[in-house]
């Protein structure tokens, strides 16, 4: 009886391990769309040329000491100002479908205000989109990805209210010149990156550090810009110009650490701070900022003896104006945490803080494999549990996911990459088996690139760049073959 037990069981085992070398094609559904992201700061160079006024970044990266890690940068990088050519030739060589990239404000806007547009700043962007046609790829243009002019800033950048309208201005500008080209439109990326690391932390530019404070500030006014860009293509632009626009936000997954209901609701603080506080607003049916945060922030605001909460109040009409103001939702997503509620937390901040306000304290489990960059660990499933959330949460809204990617120290034989892409891309297939609304998928990046406080000591390109060759020789590494692969057959071999 037990040498049957035995026996059954081995015969299992076998079949186990025979059904695993079996191969599983997983295919991705029609329409569905392929593509890979740049942001203009960090990779065009052309720092200084051809009349583009100075942003955020370059003031930042000419700070003596430097704030950045090698000391490096972005005034040449890939020098994609130059060599935009080159790259519309690799996008045609990996076969995606479409291109992610940012435009530069001042570039366009060299103070920032629309009182001088810039042309030879249009006619780059202007080449590079036809170049981007001419070879049938589609471009996705982000309006902002983090280099303000900084003109702007000295008057307070994201913490002056007034941005709301340089912010249209600006992408009226875009809409006019490049939207009978251009229908893909991303407002803004990631705003919690803009508002929390740079002015709620400093962690990038402008390094403000006024934590607690403006990173709340800044958030509204983001949120109050985006709508009223989203709002200006909708009424004056959509009918003549059938585009699409949407925001792109960060999304990490949240999970508690363990079982107790603490650790549960610190996980949904966590990520209603983390990406709610800009989802909820926008993509929930309530708007207005999640009550996770409206009730952390007013009882610590409390606490700490402030008048009133520290985050902003928003009027019924500017509910109303962000609320549904995005086509899609873009997520940018990379990584997992681990979150519990730690009472030894209180107090640790000297100054109000967003994680003090959180409550939460968000930590990696070190099974996890590790990229380059510290913050980001391969938890494919944590990814999936994220585009269910946003599902469940938000009434399936369609979905880009707007970056996904992985660091690595350099080389061409990349496996760890690879291994990531093709863990992610399963569990956004598991996730469209759910119902997710996934249409698109982006991989960060198509090219080496400046890595903002971290220089050039992470990569995350499909395509290396040589940085000490004069020709900012791009090479293909080895994922690049294996993405190409799955976009050529839109399946995943497992
Ligand atoms: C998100 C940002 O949008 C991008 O600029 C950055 O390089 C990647 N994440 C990797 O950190």
């Amino acid at each position: 009886m037990m040498f049957r037990g035995f026996l059954f069981c081995f015969l299992l085992y076998l079949n186990g391990g025979w059904c695993k070398r079996t191969q599983q094609i997983r295919s991705f559904p029609d329409g569905f769309l392929f593509g890979a992201a740049t942001a203009a700061y960090q990779i065009e160079g052309g720092w200084y040329e051809d009349g583009k006024g100075l942003s955020i970044w370059d003031i930042a990266t000419h700070t003596v000491p430097s704030p950045i890690k090698d000391g490096s940068t972005g005034d040449v990088s890939a020098d994609s100002y130059h060599l935009y050519k080159r790259d519309v030739e690799l996008m045609k060589e990996l076969g995606i479908d479409f291109y992610r990239f940012s435009v530069s404000w001042s570039r366009i806007l060299p103070n920032g205000f629309a009182d001088k547009i810039n042309q030879p700043g249009l006619d780059y962007y202007n080449n590079l989109i036809n170049e981007m046609l001419d070879n049938n790829i589609t471009p996705f243009v982000t309006i902002y990805h983090w280099d303000l002019p900084y003109n702007l800033q000295k008057l307070g950048g994201w913490t002056n209210p007034l941005i709301v309208e340089w912010f249209r201005d600006y992408a009226k500008i875009l809409f006019d010149r490049f939207g009978d080209r251009v229908k893909f439109w991303m407002t803004i990326n990631e705003p919690k990156q803009i508002c929390y690391e740079g002015y709620g932390s400093d962690l990038k530019a402008p390094f403000l550090n006024a934590t607690g404070i403006a990173e709340y500030i800044c958030a509204k006014n983001i949120l109050l810009a985006h709508a009223k860009v989203y709002h200006l293509y909708d009424e004056s632009y959509r009918k003549i110009q059938n585009g699409t626009i949407g925001i792109s936000l960060s999304c990490t997954w949240y999970e508690p650490a363990s079982d107790t209901s603490d650790d549960h609701q610190a996980a949904v603080d966590a990520r209603q701070f983390d990406w709610g506080q800009y989802a909820h607003p926008i993509f929930s049916n309530a708007g207005d900022f999640p009550a996770e945060v409206k009730q952390n922030i007013a009882l610590k605001s409390a606490e700490q003896s402030f008048p009133k909460s520290r985050l902003p109040e928003m009027s019924a009409a500017e509910v109303a104006l962000i609320r549904g103001s995005s086509d899609f939702f873009g997520i940018n997503s990379y990584t997992t945490k681990l979150t519990y509620r730690d009472a030894s937390l209180e107090g640790m901040y000297p100054v109000p803080s967003y994680m003090d306000d959180m409550g939460a304290v968000m930590i990696k489990d070190p099974s996890w494999t590790q990229a380059q960059s510290t913050w980001l660990q391969e938890v494919p499933w944590g990814f999936y549990k994220l585009l269910v959330e946003v599902r469940n949460l938000y009434d399936n809204p369609p979905v880009y996911i707007t970056e996904n990617g992985w660091s690595t120290a350099g080389g061409l034989l990349d496996e760890g990459r690879i291994s990531y892409y093709r863990s992610y891309l399963t569990a956004l297939l598991d996730a469209l088996d759910e119902g997710c609304d996934v249409k698109a998928y982006t991989a960060w990046s198509l090219i080496d690139n400046f890595e903002w406080k971290n220089g050039y000591t992470e990569k995350f390109g499909l395509y290396e760049v040589d940085f000490s060759s004069p020709e900012l020789t791009r090479r293909p590494r080895k994922s690049a073959h294996i993405y190409k692969e799955i976009i050529r057959s839109r399946q995943l071999n497992l």
